[in-house]
């Protein structure tokens, strides 16, 4: 696993990852029958003081063929892109990126992840182009994109983008800038 991250920390969570046997790593779950690593779970679970994760994260997490569970929220990954690779990662059903640290782009392949059921987008330093790579999430039930940079996207656009996710029950979306853009109710008068 060591060749899975790079990770620069300043908190002793990390320090079962030296045993040699992974799946006892905290963060890390493993299935029982297979052994092979399922989940990697490294979110902050305090939100008041960061771990202060960060580093970088290597293509070779694809090795980790039936990875279904990534959660990387609240750490501090200091403004690096999310990688490209992460939409290869076709078992993923819980992918959380929120306030993680990441900045930029939201790469558009991120909606290859069709067996995605939650998807954690919430950070002021991410944007998007369009939301059209959204079609492809055809599993998803969970979106939160709190804060992502949303006014370059057309309000028709964004909406009917969403409209199409035939799973989708919760959406967050609040701090995206879309004042202006919400349709006014009607009069009235
Ligand atoms: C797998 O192992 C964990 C920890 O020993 C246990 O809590 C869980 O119930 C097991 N799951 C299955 C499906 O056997
Ligand atoms: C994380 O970094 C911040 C800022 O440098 C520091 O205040 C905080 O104590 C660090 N947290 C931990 C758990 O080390
Ligand atoms: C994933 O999505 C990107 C951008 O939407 C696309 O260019 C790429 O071909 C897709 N890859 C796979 C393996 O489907
Ligand atoms: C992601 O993680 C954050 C904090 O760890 C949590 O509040 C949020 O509900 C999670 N899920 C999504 C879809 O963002």
């Amino acid at each position: 696993m060591y060749f899975v991250f790079v990770l620069l920390y300043s908190h002793n969570c990390l320090s079962s990852w030296r045993n040699t046997n992974c799946c006892q790593w905290q963060g890390i779950r493993c299935d029982n029958v297979t052994g092979a690593v399922v989940a990697v779970d490294l979110h902050n679970p305090s939100h008041v003081e960061f771990w202060n994760i960060s580093g970088e994260l290597r293509p070779s997490l694809m090795k980790l063929k039936s990875l279904s569970h990534l959660d990387l929220s609240f750490n501090t990954f200091s403004g690096i892109p999310i990688p490209k690779f992460l939409g290869s990662l076709m078992h993923l059903q819980y992918l959380n990126l929120s306030k993680a640290g990441f900045a930029g782009l939201i790469p558009p392949h991120l909606g290859n992840l069709s067996h995605l059921q939650s998807l954690g987008l919430a950070d002021y330093s991410l944007h998007v182009k369009n939301l059209e790579w959204v079609a492809g999430l055809v599993s998803l039930k969970h979106f939160r994109m709190d804060g992502v940079d949303l006014p370059s996207v057309a309000t028709t656009d964004w909406v009917s983008a969403l409209n199409q996710l035939p799973s989708l029950m919760k959406l967050h979306l609040s701090s995206c800038q879309l004042f202006g853009q919400i349709p006014s109710p009607p009069s009235l008068n």
